[in-house]
């Protein structure tokens, strides 16, 4: 199973690829955690990243190109994997399909979930993430016990580039250098676009039909 999770800002592809992750034991490609791990190294690749990132900029795509090419390369990923946010441009996405050529393999679907604006400004105030595990949580999970993951007990915290005015401009970013992925992807055929305003656990269910027909079409 390969796909791409596609979605602007607090749709949910973190979350949703970690469910996947957990159900079918796939890697889970996110380059913003892949980023945000190298700015908290301070490795050189953080270095560079780390002014667009709290900008809410792209990093740009010779760096990102670099980067998932040399992922797609290790262990972890060669029997499925799961891509959160990546490909963010239309530069990305032909990078990337030059590279599953060159692997001989093939993507199964691209899958898009779709959110309202207010909903993902108001989602990205009320989330906080692990520092040492990076899951995902939001207020309404954690009722009151704000302070550790009940996962590992590492300290939670509200993502730098979450405040609402730098949550705009990552909209604006979105809506002008990654929307026009859905038509790149569409014109392949292996786009598909489900309501990710719906409950966790729904969203999942509509994504998991969709790897289920697929599966039975292969
Ligand atoms: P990245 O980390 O990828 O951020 P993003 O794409 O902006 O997406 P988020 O992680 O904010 O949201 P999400 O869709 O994962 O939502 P989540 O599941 O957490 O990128 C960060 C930065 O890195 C970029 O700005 C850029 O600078 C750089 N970067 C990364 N990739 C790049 C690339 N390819 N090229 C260039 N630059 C790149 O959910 C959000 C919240 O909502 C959570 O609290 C969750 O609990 C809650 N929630 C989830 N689903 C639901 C639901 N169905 N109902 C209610 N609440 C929900
Ligand atoms: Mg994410």
């Amino acid at each position: 199973m390969r796909i791409i999770l596609f979605g602007p800002p607090g749709v949910g592809k973190g979350t949703q690829a970690k469910l996947l992750t957990e159900e079918f034991n796939s890697a889970h490609i996110s380059t913003g955690d892949l980023l945000r791990e190298a700015v908290k190294n301070m490795t050189p690749l953080g270095k560079k990243a780390k002014e667009y990132m709290d900008a809410g900029n792209l990093v740009p795509d010779e760096v990102m190109i670099g980067l998932i090419e040399e992922v797609l390369k290790s262990e972890k990923a060669q029997r499925s994997f799961i891509l959160d946010g990546f490909p963010r441009t239309v530069a990305q996405a032909k990078a990337l399909d030059r590279m599953f050529e060159k692997m001989g393999i093939a993507l199964d679907a691209v899958i898009s979930l779709r959110v309202e604006h207010d909903e993902v400004i108001r989602r990205l105030g009320n989330r906080r993430m692990c520092r040492t595990c990076g899951r995902i949580y939001n207020l309404d999970q954690l009722n009151g016990d704000m302070d550790r993951c009940k996962n590992c007990g590492g300290e939670l915290y509200h993502r730098d580039d979450d405040k609402p005015e730098t949550v705009r401009h990552r909209l604006d970013v979105y809506l002008n250098q990654t929307k026009p992925l859905k038509d790149f992807y569409r014109q392949t055929g292996r786009f598909i676009q489900i309501d990710g305003m719906q409950e966790i656990g729904y969203v999942h269910k509509q994504i998991l039909d969709i790897i289920y027909k697929n599966r039975n079409h292969h």
